[in-house]
């Protein structure tokens, strides 16, 4: 029997997370344990996340959540065969505390040490939950990302496009903000839209008729910044269904390109006629129910299969980091004290 046993460090941005992951050659992997601390609260007052306050925390807490993650998972350090960690792209403070976590662990131990490329990490996830067969294509969606990619192996990705300015939830973010709901601003949004009417408002579908696989989401915001003043000019402020109706009109044009720009993307994916064809999205902004009742759709007419990863494996987390440095490992790849950290790191 072949199993590999990794533990894997996540630090990029605003969760310190640690997991340990083991698969049997052949088989489905199994989380062991997966910790993932949040830093919500620390940003709170500056409507951000701040590099240096995310890098301090994440030096604080790695050490403990590497010892819960052992712990939960019931093994010590020596039942590990490599020490995998995020070695970017993300804020560098923060990839920095897990590079140097991830060497100490590794010269304290002898074990092998893996450097992952965050977003490698997120797109293998549909493998870790779901053991999809390569390729696939992938939808990434979330406050920091908006790609797609053809996932053809661990380190064998084709960008076929992405957002040209901000990323979707970073839109849903700041739509909150303009409308006073609270953060994070993807699920206040979603709840606010109910009931309300997607028509109202002739919000644009930026890019939507260009022949390509690209995004913008920047001029959303502006038109949705546009129609509140003019609200607010004309009868002094917001009714709730003023806001059901902005937030509903948002979600829908988010909606409508997504759906729109991930048609083109399948056509391309098809077009290379894959065996068993699927789509998988991660990201926060997966979870949007709006969103992805519309890629079922074009799923379900297309004949593919559509993959959603369970929320906690969508979003930042270490189970997926553990996962993608274990392909690489099993691939033969190994990474020496002079892995670096970077803050910027295409696939
Ligand atoms: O993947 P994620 O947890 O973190 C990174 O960006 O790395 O994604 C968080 C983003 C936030 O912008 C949040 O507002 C958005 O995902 N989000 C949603 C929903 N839930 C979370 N956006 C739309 N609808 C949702 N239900
Ligand atoms: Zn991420």
């Amino acid at each position: 029997t072949d199993a590999i046993t990794i533990l894997g460090l996540e630090s990029s941005c605003d969760d310190t997370a640690a997991a340990v992951v083991r698969q049997q050659d052949g088989d489905l992997p199994a989380i062991l344990s997966s910790v993932v601390f949040g830093q919500t609260g620390l940003h709170d007052a500056y409507g951000g996340v701040v590099p240096e306050i995310a890098a301090r925390a994440h030096a604080e807490k790695l050490d403990h959540c590497v010892r819960q993650a052992l712990a939960e998972a019931a093994l010590e350090l020596d039942a590990l065969d490599a020490i995998a960690v995020t070695a970017g792209p993300g804020l560098i403070g923060g990839v920095l505390a897990g590079v140097m976590c991830a060497k100490g662990l590794a010269a304290a131990t002898g074990l092998p040490l893996v450097g992952v490329n965050h977003l490698a990490g997120h797109a293998l996830t549909p493998r870790l939950t779901d053991g999809l067969a390569y390729p696939y294509l992938m939808l990434l969606v979330s406050g920091g990302h908006c790609q797609f990619l053809i996932a053809r192996g661990a380190g064998d990705f084709t960008r076929l496009g992405g957002t040209i300015d901000d990323a979707p939830g970073e839109a849903f973010d700041k739509t909150a903000r303009l409308l006073g709901l609270p953060q994070p601003g993807g699920p206040s949004v979603e709840t606010e839209a109910r009931g309300g009417d997607p028509a109202r408002f002739a919000f644009p579908r930026p890019l939507i008729d260009r022949d390509d696989c690209n995004l913008s989401f920047s001029g959303l915001k502006t038109a949705l910044l546009r129609a509140r003043d003019a609200i607010i000019a004309e009868k002094g402020g917001l009714t709730r269904a003023d806001r059901a109706d902005l937030c509903a009109g948002f979600q829908a044009a988010v909606a409508e390109v997504l759906a729109a720009k991930t048609a083109r993307a399948l056509a391309l994916y098809l077009d290379e006629a894959p065996a068993e064809p699927a789509l998988a999205v991660a990201g926060g902004v997966a979870a949007n129910g709006t969103i992805r009742a519309a890629l079922e759709t074009l799923c379900a007419d297309l004949g593919v299969r559509f993959v959603a990863p369970p929320l906690a494996l969508c979003t930042d987390n270490a189970a997926m980091i553990a996962y993608a440095g274990l392909e690489r490992f099993r691939a033969g790849a190994r990474d020496g004290m002079d892995l670096a950290a970077r803050p910027r790191w295409p696939l």
